[in-house]
């Protein structure tokens, strides 16, 4: 046996559940092309029905795809099914993706339905999908604590009904690896017309099991994976994109099928994108993409591998996009040499002014710091994206003192809906007092959730990259800035919060 096995991600919709993890419309075209560079199979870009805001990303990213299927999700609800339908028109390949819960206590509690119903409604929105597209989906939710008879019948109706991928979902993360294992093989076993749909997974990680019950299912049949990168998700997230990647990989022996069609040099690129929009940093020890990941701290480890690599790695970290600080571009670059390495980093520019802003402050950032490195390019690739994004509010100036036994100050000067404001504030410290004074100019009314800095390379020189999460009125919005001086990049980031922030947003969420 050697399939290939189909990896379905899901960042952009059930990432996106995360709390406070939200992302525009262009955060997510951008990680859906960086998706699409890494090879991933379908991209499940949002649940159109949620909202407005969420029917045009999936427009947009519908749009903006040419080589991975774009899936949209939908209630069993004719309305969900046309919405997604609708949002999902302009792409090249799409799939519709369609879910009804199926456990006792979510048709009894939830639904208020009865089983019959349920099947019932079930192959009534898979025929309703197909009149749109060949490509149909369908979730049992809630399988893991479904009744296996009762899910035979479900599939058995939605497969004889048009559901070409079958998707066992483990909603709560309830299942075991080697009971999660063995209902796909009874599925498959069972069901009477198993050999029509391609069998797949998606785990979530409340019990830490997402990424083993995802492979167990694999080693009993299943042939999509349903991921996220970072692992991020619902509560615990989902079973990570990045970990079964490379554990299909790096075990061909355990697994019968493969992931050669994935361009794996891509996922670090992926990570770093995913954590820089949501502001989810990855831990350390995080497996594949954490920045100790192929650290060797250890003498005898480091001896090892001095003296030949696979005594301790498994994998070789540029395998998944690991470089080491590579000193990439300097002052002295030009325009073609900036444009050709932000290409071979997979970012291309839609136009000659987007070009020209990203090479004028590519001049400015190398004035500053001697080596620009990858990371470098990519954080000011992002900054250049996120001042292209809807701007209420634009920072003119900034001039902070800090000193020792003195209370720190700053001075803002912001474009407000076109009108230039001044305010100066004192702060604990000097991000705390610019943050202040763009508060007397705004008058947001947010409150500050989350701060963080990141340095995106080594040494003193490096550009902070800062992330910043407000709430208000229980929306909560993030925002991200990178400059060589911290505090600019915190006003950045703070400023790119409260534009978000400015902007309406109302979306139901699809377990409701
Ligand atoms: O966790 C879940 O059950 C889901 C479904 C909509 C597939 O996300
Ligand atoms: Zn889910």
């Amino acid at each position: 046996m050697n399939d290939k096995l189909i990896i379905f991600d899901t960042t952009l919709r059930d990432g996106e559940q995360s709390p406070g993890a939200s992302m525009t419309k262009d955060e997510k075209v951008r990680l859906a092309k960086g998706l699409e560079r890494l090879g991933v199979d379908v991209i499940e870009a949002g649940f159109p029905i949620a909202s407005p805001g969420d029917f045009e990303a999936v427009q947009a990213v519908a749009n903006a795809i040419t080589e991975s299927t774009v899936c949209g999700l939908a209630r069993a609800l004719d309305k969900d099914i046309d919405r997604a339908a609708e949002a999902l028109k302009g792409a090249r390949s799409s799939r519709i993706h369609t879910f009804i819960a199926t456990s006792p206590i979510h048709m009894k509690m939830k639904l208020r339905m009865e089983p019959d119903q349920v099947v019932e409604q079930a192959a009534r929105a898979v025929q309703r999908a197909r009149q749109h597209t060949d490509n149909v989906e369908f979730s049992p939710e809630d399988a893991g604590r479904s009744e296996i008879d009762f899910l035979c019948r479900v599939i058995e109706a939605v497969i004889a009904a048009g559901a070409r991928t079958v998707n066992i979902p483990d909603t709560v993360g309830y299942a075991m690896p080697h009971q999660f294992g063995e209902l796909i093989h009874q599925l498959i076993e069972r069901v009477p017309n198993s050999d029509q749909a391609v069998f797949s997974v998606h785990c979530h990680n409340d019990l830490g099991l997402a990424v083993a019950n995802s492979l167990s299912a694999v080693m009993n049949g299943a042939r999509q994976v349903e991921c996220t990168i970072n692992g991020l998700g619902e509560r615990a997230g989902n079973a990570a994109l990045e970990e079964i990647v490379m554990g299909v990989r790096t075990r061909p022996d355990v697994f019968g099928c493969t992931v050669d069609h994935l361009d794996t040099t891509q996922i670090v690129t992926c990570s770093r994108l995913v954590s820089s929009i949501t502001g989810f940093a990855v831990q350390p020890n995080k497996a594949i993409v954490g920045a100790n990941a192929f650290a060797h701290e250890s003498g005898i480890h480091q001896d090892g591998v001095l003296k030949s690599r696979e005594t301790y790695e498994i994998m070789r970290a540029q395998d998944v996009g690991w470089s080491a600080n590579r000193m990439v571009l300097g002052k002295h670059s030009g325009r073609n040499a900036f444009r050709s390495r932000l290409q071979e980093l997979g970012i291309e520019f839609t136009s000659d002014e987007e070009l020209n802003d990203a090479f004028a402050r590519f001049k400015d950032l190398a004035d500053k710091k001697h080596e620009i490195y990858d990371e470098d390019l990519q954080a000011l690739v992002t900054d250049v994206n996120l001042a292209a994004e809807n701007e209420r509010i634009k920072l003119v100036y900034s001039k902070v003192c800090s000193e020792t036994g003195e209370t720190p100050q700053a001075q803002v000067s912001l474009w407000l809906d076109g009108v230039e404001k001044q305010a100066s504030a004192r702060g604990d410290g000097p991000v705390d007092a610019a943050f202040k004074a763009i508060e007397a100019i705004v008058e947001s009314g947010t409150h500050l959730l989350l701060y963080s800095v990141n340095a995106i390379t080594s040494g003193t020189d490096s550009q902070g990259e800062v992330t910043v999460r407000v709430e208000k009125g229980g929306r909560i919005v993030n925002g991200q800035g990178a400059d060589t001086d911290i505090v600019i990049a915190s006003a950045k980031a703070y400023i790119h919060a409260l534009n978000k922030m400015l902007a309406p947003a109302q979306r139901a969420h699809p377990q409701l």
